[in-house]
């Protein structure tokens, strides 16, 4: 077999530029370098600092229970071994970012791609694509609950649903993602806490999403997080605090196709924006902000 490619974004006079692959591999786990290890070592150990009293609990016990440690990049098939038999969900590897079809079908048939590459040591605070790190560490424990592994399934076949609908439908549904699976927060007995995966893999947003008295945290309205525009290149603007998964569950289980219809006529929200239908935790103060660049 080929040596698998690492495929990342290229960097052009417009900034980055998304570069997609669709191709599956088998996890080359015995090209890792020392220096891939370390990284790992070196990510894993500072974020798991960082999010004690900050992620959801089930965050961290998940990562215990599939035995994520700094010791060593895990290998996928390990992993599988108890992801699969728990909730159905396997990991397969790939070697960067996923047409957004492709990503969606493997969702819906519960299989979570995972990029096989590791960031460089001069990438450890920011890269423009998601690596193993974020992938793994950010995204794979969660799959283990099983009101949180059928959310991701059901997104997949609403994304492809989606796709079908048109770009506008599209655009709600990945909103939906960024401001649940990616940047969600959750309400729980102890305070707000971190179930995100692009947060719980960013040392710096772990804190300012939690801490930071910028941002808005508002409560999650499913039509308002599908109207609502966000952030690629900076620090989240809004935060939405999910009750429980199950909130996220049955939300989300309603035919979309008529809310999709209803969205297209109805104008979109700045990602700073606070509204006056909106449960506010925290109306932000907006510092530090800057004032284009929502997408
Ligand atoms: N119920 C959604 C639909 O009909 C599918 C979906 C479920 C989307 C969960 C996102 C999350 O399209
Ligand atoms: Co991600």
């Amino acid at each position: 077999m080929e040596n698998p490619r690492r495929v990342e974004h290229q960097m052009t006079d417009k900034g980055y530029v998304p570069v997609y692959t669709t191709t599956v591999i088998e996890q080359p786990w015995d090209t890792y370098t020392a220096v891939d290890h370390d990284t790992w070592a070196t990510l894993f150990k500072r974020q798991r600092e960082i999010l004690v009293g900050r992620a959801a609990k089930e965050f961290v016990e998940n990562q215990e229970r599939l035995h994520m440690s700094a010791e060593a990049i895990p290998r996928f098939d390990d992993l599988n071994r108890v992801l699969k038999p728990a909730t159905g969900w396997e990991l397969i590897a790939v070697e960067g970012l996923l047409p957004e079809l492709t990503f969606f079908e493997h969702l819906a048939n519960r299989r979570f791609p995972v990029t096989w590459w590791i960031r460089k040591p001069e990438q450890l605070d920011y890269l423009a694509e998601p690596d193993m790190f974020h992938d793994l560490f950010g995204h794979v424990p969660l799959l283990l609950n099983p009101v949180f592994a059928d959310y991701m399934q059901a997104y997949g076949a609403g994304g492809v649903k989606a796709a079908a609908i048109g770009p506008e439908a599209l655009q709600n549904l990945t909103r939906l993602y960024w401001y649940t699976v990616e940047f969600g927060l959750i309400r729980t007995d102890e305070g707000l806490r971190i179930y995100g995966a692009g947060i719980v893999s960013s040392k710096g947003e772990s804190i300012y999403c939690l801490d930071s008295p910028a941002p808005n945290r508002i409560g999650f309205d499913l039509e308002r997080v599908m109207q609502t525009r966000y952030r690629i290149d900076t620090y989240q603007k809004t935060y939405f605090v999910i009750d429980s998964y199950e909130q996220l569950m049955d939300a989300t289980r309603p035919d979309f196709t008529p809310i999709y219809a209803r969205l297209h006529a109805s104008p979109s929200h700045a990602a700073g924006d606070v509204l006056d239908t909106d449960r506010v935790w925290q109306r932000g103060n907006g510092e530090g902000w800057s004032n284009d660049g929502d997408v």
